[in-house]
């Protein structure tokens, strides 16, 4: 018996970052397209209790134990339904691992609803974006995919209209930046400064909305950008090959390290992620296109 589930990536077409709140986050305008990279989580019972397992370029960097995102989303999913977590969460790792492209949060949404699926807990899909939100900022948009706005700390979605399909390049870097550590450095970049409190781009919406690359590439912007050039400032080389390389736009994804490049169509992103894997400033290239849906059911044996 067993569950499946597909989960996107991301990439923030505008991350607008605001002061930090008291509890220490960061209001944001937060505006998430989904990309076509997918990781996969398999739920199975486990008379053994809980256990996870990862497979996958990036598997060796993923935590296998109560801090991974899948095995508190089926702890917080049991306590909240009255199950007992005696399950096995195997993540098909495809997502980079510490890239900023919400890989862990995509496989919080996965085991939240292959669980879910396992168990049949009757949870409508408000209650399961719920427990998403409390597993934090970006796991509700993994859930619901597409094209959304975050705002609030990234959690509260409002989903927007896409004309279209958009081609992107990914780099990945040598090495991971820590989420928490990239917002710690934008603090310190905007100590003594008045940051404004954060607004998504109407010019942008209108860009995703006509499915217009050349408008989306002329309004993209990371606030985070800064933060995650200054702990890790061999990014900049990575930026610059993929522009040379004729990308309408390059820019750091999310909290980074991954570098993100918008294409006209899919010959101009073959050609930059050519160059890009030549260039010698970056670990390995991917092309994907966004919009993608969300956690999705692909096998489950449950039902039969
Ligand atoms: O919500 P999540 O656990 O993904 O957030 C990871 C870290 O990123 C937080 O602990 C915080 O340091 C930072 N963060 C933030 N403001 C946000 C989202 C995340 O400061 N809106």
């Amino acid at each position: 018996m067993s569950v499946t589930v597909r989960v996107p990536a991301k990439v923030n077409v505008q991350l607008a970052v605001g002061p930090a709140r008291p509890d220490g986050f960061h209001d944001l305008a937060n505006v998430f397209l989904a990309v076509g990279l997918y990781d996969e989580v398999t739920v199975t019972p486990s008379p053994g209790g809980l256990r996870v397992t990862c497979d996958g370029p990036d598997a060796g960097q993923v935590p296998l134990d109560r801090t991974n995102l899948a095995a508190r989303a089926a702890l917080a999913l049991a306590e909240r339904y009255g199950r007992t977590p005696d399950v096995h969460l195997h993540i098909a790792k495809d997502i980079p691992v510490a890239g900023g492209m919400a890989g862990g949060s995509a496989d919080g949404a996965g085991a939240l609803l292959a669980c879910d699926a396992l168990w049949r807990t009757g949870a409508s899909r408000e209650e399961l974006l719920d427990i998403c939100a409390e597993l934090g900022s970006d796991v509700p948009f993994s859930f619901v995919g597409g094209a959304a706005l975050g705002t609030g700390r990234g959690e509260k979605l409002q989903p927007l209209e896409v004309g279209g399909a958009f081609h992107w390049v990914f780099a990945m870097a040598g090495r991971g930046l820590s989420t928490p550590a990239v917002f710690r450095e934008f603090d310190r970049l905007g100590e003594g400064t008045n940051i404004p409190a954060p607004v998504a781009s109407q010019e942008l919406l209108d860009a995703l909305a006509k499915g217009d690359p050349d408008a989306l590439a002329a309004t993209v912007s990371n606030d985070l950008q800064p933060a995650a050039l200054s702990l890790f400032p061999e990014l900049a080389g990575t930026l610059a090959a993929g522009r040379a390389a004729g990308a309408l736009a390059a820019l750091v994804s999310g909290s980074g390290p991954t570098t993100a490049f918008l294409a006209r169509d899919p010959e101009s992103a073959a050609a930059v992620a050519g160059a890009l894997r030549t260039s010698g400033t970056c670990r390995s290239v991917r092309t994907a296109t966004g919009p993608a849906p969300g956690a999705t059911v692909i096998r489950n044996d449950r039902s039969q």
